[in-house]
């Protein structure tokens, strides 16, 4: 259960004005909400998704997060008056504040987050957005959804972390000549390239991520959490401490699973023989 209750013991969501969280079946929707400015990211989205964020973190009614835009728009990226030109002619202090704290939310806590996450590109996304979704574990787009790093438009380069985000996720010959040409491609393209996951028809995005949160929910979420952090740790790490790091990461796994994974996982297939872990997952039931 999360802290966040009133006295009465109803739970107090956060948002509800620039950012909306709806919790159905285990699945956070989170959406970026100003649909009239394509959900361009303002210090109003910054301090409530971070607000949002802490919430579900706690809320054991929350077990997969979905970041998605309202209206026809992921998110036309960093707001440039609200985000820029406004916090660059103010206080230097309150403007560092604000970059930190997008950098929070956008990708140090979402590429950590203790939960699996999914970005769900349903239209417009571009600069600053790629940051969180690159930093989603995982991503599925509306087919029709347009992509760009349009920085390049306006005579700056694709700061915040975008560029070391799409240098991680993909190719350098279509990194650079997303960058470079500042030219916008479908959803369909950044599946090929890696960008998301899967591209869909527009009436199969809600389904097939819906679908995608089902099957990580069954899966051992205090292993899942850890497969995360393996993975984003040991991607720096020469092979050596890599090898080690993964040792230890496994040892504590096993050491702390509530459910004790490993254990039943082992009984069920060498004792009972009642599953092949091979073709799906032991029975955490049990
Ligand atoms: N920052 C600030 N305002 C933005 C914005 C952004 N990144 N993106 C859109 N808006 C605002 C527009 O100024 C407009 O505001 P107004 O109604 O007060 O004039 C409103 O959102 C709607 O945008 P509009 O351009 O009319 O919508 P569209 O559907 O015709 O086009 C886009 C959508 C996304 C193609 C277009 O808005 C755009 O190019 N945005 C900038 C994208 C970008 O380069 N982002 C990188 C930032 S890091």
């Amino acid at each position: 259960m999360s802290n966040d209750a009133n006295a009465s013991g109803e739970k107090i969501m956060p948002g509800g004005k620039n950012v909306l969280v709806r919790i159905e079946a285990g699945i956070a929707w989170v959406s970026m909400n100003r649909p009239e400015k394509r959900n361009a990211i303002n210090p109003g989205i910054v301090f409530e998704m971070n607000e949002v964020l802490d919430h579900l973190e706690m809320d054991d009614d929350c077990r997969v997060v979905v970041i998605t835009g309202s209206g026809d728009a992921f998110s036309a990226g960093q707001d440039l008056k609200e985000y820029f030109r406004e916090p660059d002619a103010g206080h230097p202090v309150l403007r560092e504040r604000l970059h930190k704290a997008n950098s929070q939310w956008q990708w140090r806590r979402m590429m950590h987050f203790p939960k699996p996450t999914i970005a769900m590109v349903n239209g417009w996304c571009f600069g600053g957005a790629f940051q969180v979704l690159l930093a989603c574990d995982l991503a599925i787009a509306d087919e029709d959804a347009t992509f760009g790093l349009s920085e390049i438009n306006w005579g700056i380069i694709p700061a915040g972390i975008v560029t070391k985000s799409i240098a991680m996720a993909v190719l350098q010959r279509q990194a650079l000549y997303y960058i470079m040409t500042g030219e916008t491609f479908d959803g369909r393209r950044a599946e090929e390239i890696g960008v998301v996951n899967f591209a869909v028809p527009k009436d199969q995005l809600v389904p097939r991520v819906t679908k995608l949160a089902e099957t990580l929910m069954k899966k051992n979420p205090h292993v899942l959490r850890a497969c995360k952090q393996g993975y984003h740790y040991v991607r720096d790490l020469p092979w050596d401490a890599a090898a080690e790091y993964l040792a230890a990461k496994s040892d504590q796994t096993k050491l702390r699973d509530p459910e004790q994974g490993d254990v039943k996982g082992m009984k069920q297939f060498l004792d009972e023989k009642s599953y092949r872990p091979g073709l799906g997952a032991y029975d955490r039931s049990k």
